[in-house]
């Protein structure tokens, strides 16, 4: 409509939608920070990994950097032929959101971004991000940053790499040698062919590795020229702006918005919506039609899920942009489904068809199983994939919380090894945490698919074992643990801490508790310097790394916390010889689950 208006003729493609992904605190939120901030003029925001609340991000949201910017930024380093369209960036959070962008057949996203801390090099989310992009066939690019760490790396703000490079000294540069050498080796193991990009002649197999610095304002230029490089070489088609079919995009969260009433926030990846268009939606009860009442678009540069109060409410907007709608009738919509604009005379039908057809994930369900919870569509997909692989079958899978209903499917299970569920990214409630350990079901949780996985076969193995002792033998032990001042290795994802048994022995898996009850997290590993060990016992004093475990929100130092135990597990030890600690610390874990459950552990 408005393109006829503006007698521009053919319309321009679209902008790339870039996926950025990476390990935990390897720099994502810094480095689109600083993305912005190249075009930061006095309305500039304060940056957003400052205010973030622990550094972690906490939503998705995406950035649109014009074309103008970007021609003016990158031109000198490539030529008067440059052009760009802009780019609209997708900040994933540290737990691969990657998944909740999942389009027909692969990703929303048209390229991605893999961030990679040069001095630590390949982490667990770095390998399960190749993975995802492997498996939805997105192009990426790999930006090696942190740069200025590498010993005597001397940065310049807005200083290409490619012109930064031949002004270091010879033993700073071969230290990022060797460092690109390692990643070339590790991308290679991946079965990913991958190089320097200043040497870098074949974009098109080959990934291109920009080294940079987001802190120092280092090798930005040369990234975001290679992106839109990419773009302009390989995805044109892709791109092209489609005559008809509507609008259509991808569903990231619905939400109570301040001040707004319920929203949806949509990454409209082609086609125009206005004001007042009709739109389908999925949700789970099935297809529902609504009419968009308003549209909000953050202001200027700012970042959508950081805009506060700078909305502009718009009556339309064009793909590719993160968008806000206000709409009646947003209930139950499902996160990574498709919204489509729907006419009087078109083609509704198939509309709906595909709409619906978003909204169901391709998982085969078995009649017993495990049941799998996750907060997207393709997170859960991603999930049971993995899952199938191990043999194991899945009897339920849904996007949302876990529910006391997922308790009830897995305790049909008659196979004991089945009695458990698998929640990636999901909110698990005080009540359902209680009612799961009090039915003997098994929560596993994190935001690592494989972890997940790795820990499930651990606890079915240790599930086996217990079933073939009869019993007799009690294999866990509640402890009593002193959480050690000034020994706080790490904050978060997983936190890791020094602490002393006081009493008991603690073992990998296992729960933790405050002393009122609270849920903290579960002991991913325990080590002493190098060595790992699957449990410890009264008067060790070691690092624990707990899954869940925020310092600051749920731990502190010298905080006294508990190894929790099933009511089962409690039962059978009450009937043991104990020594006097473990028999305390025994006594407190019951006090504690007896306030809401009389019989617990009788
Ligand atoms: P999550 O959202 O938790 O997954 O982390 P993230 O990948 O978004 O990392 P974030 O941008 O929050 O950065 C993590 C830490 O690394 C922060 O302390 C940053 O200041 C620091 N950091 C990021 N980029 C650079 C860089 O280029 N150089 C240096 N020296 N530090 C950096
Ligand atoms: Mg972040």
């Amino acid at each position: 409509m408005s393109d006829k208006t503006t007698g521009q003729g053919p319309a321009a493609p679209r902008q790339p939608i870039v996926a950025v992904l990476g390990h935990v605190d390897h720099g994502k939120t810094t480095m689109l920070d600083r993305i912005r901030s190249l075009g930061a003029r006095e309305d500039r925001q304060a940056s957003i990994a400052e205010r973030e609340s622990g550094g972690i991000t906490q939503h998705i949201g995406a950035t649109e950097i014009p074309s103008k910017l970007l021609n003016d930024l990158c031109a000198p380093l490539i030529g008067e032929k440059f052009h760009s369209s802009g780019l609209l960036f997708i900040d994933t959070p540290g737990h691969a959101a990657f998944n909740g962008l999942r389009a027909r057949g692969g990703s929303l996203a048209d390229l991605a971004v893999l961030v990679i801390d040069i001095l630590d090099g390949f982490k667990p989310q770095t390998e399960e991000s190749i993975r995802l992009l492997i498996e939805a066939k997105t192009p990426f690019i790999v930006a090696a940053t942190k740069i200025d760490r590498i010993h005597g790396w001397k940065c310049k703000s807005n200083r290409p790499f490619v012109q930064s490079l031949p002004k270091q000294k010879d033993g700073p540069r071969s230290i990022l040698d060797e460092k690109i050498w390692a990643l070339i080796g590790d991308l290679a193991s991946h079965g990913i062919n991958a190089d320097l990009y200043t040497r870098n002649e074949d974009m098109r197999n080959v990934v291109s590795i920009i080294p940079c610095s987001a802190r120092d304002h280092e090798g930005i230029q040369d990234l975001l020229a290679i992106i839109v490089g990419l773009a302009n070489a390989f995805l044109l088609d892709q791109l092209g702006v489609k005559n008809g079919g509507g609008a259509r995009g991808t569903v990231l969260e619905v939400k109570d918005a301040k001040g707004m009433g319920r929203v949806c926030d949509v990454i409209l990846s082609s086609g125009e919506l206005n004001q007042g268009d009709r739109i389908i939606l999925a949700s789970e009860s099935g297809i529902i039609e609504t009419h968009v009442r308003g549209m909000f678009r953050p202001r200027g540069m700012s970042e959508m899920r950081d805009a506060g109060d700078r909305w502009d409410d718009v009556r339309s907007c064009k793909a590719a942009c993160g968008v806000r709608l206000l709409a009646p009738n947003l209930n139950e919509i499902i996160p990574g489904s498709l919204m489509v604009s729907v006419g009087s005379d078109d083609d509704r039908k198939e509309k709906e068809a595909e709409v619906l057809h978003s909204s169901t994930s391709t998982i085969k369900t078995a009649s017993k199983g495990i049941v799998i919870r996750g907060d997207s569509l393709g997170s859960i997909e991603a999930l049971a994939a993995e899952l199938t692989n191990t043999n194991a079958k899945v009897v339920f899978a849904g996007v949302g919380q876990v529910t006391r209903k997922d308790i009830r499917r897995a305790k049909i299970n008659e196979d004991p090894l089945n009695r458990a569920i698998l929640a990636y990214g999901s909110i698990i409630r005080q009540e359902i945490r209680d009612d799961a350990m009090n039915e003997g079901i098994e929560i596993i949780e994190g935001n690592i698919i494989y972890q997940l996985i790795d820990e499930l076969i651990t606890w079915r193995k240790e599930r086996k074992e217990a079933l073939q002792n009869d019993g007799t033998t009690p294999s866990i032990y509640p402890a009593e643990i002193f959480v050690l001042k000034n020994h706080i290795f790490r904050r978060s994802g997983p936190a890791v801490v020094g602490v002393r048994i006081r009493s008991g022995r603690i073992k990998v898996g296992q729960r933790l508790i405050r002393m009122n009850g609270e849920y903290i997290g579960k002991i991913r590993s325990i080590r002493t310097d190098e060595t790992s060990h699957d449990s410890a016992s009264a008067g060790d004093e070691l690092a624990i790394a707990i899954e869940g475990g925020i310092v600051g929100r749920n731990i502190e130092e010298e905080d006294h916390i508990l190894a929790d135990l099933t009511s089962a597990q409690a039962r059978m030890l009450g009937g043991g010889s104990l020594d006097e600690g473990t028999k305390l610390a025994l006594e407190i874990i019951c006090s504690i689950h007896r306030k809401n459950d009389h019989f617990w552990g009788r």
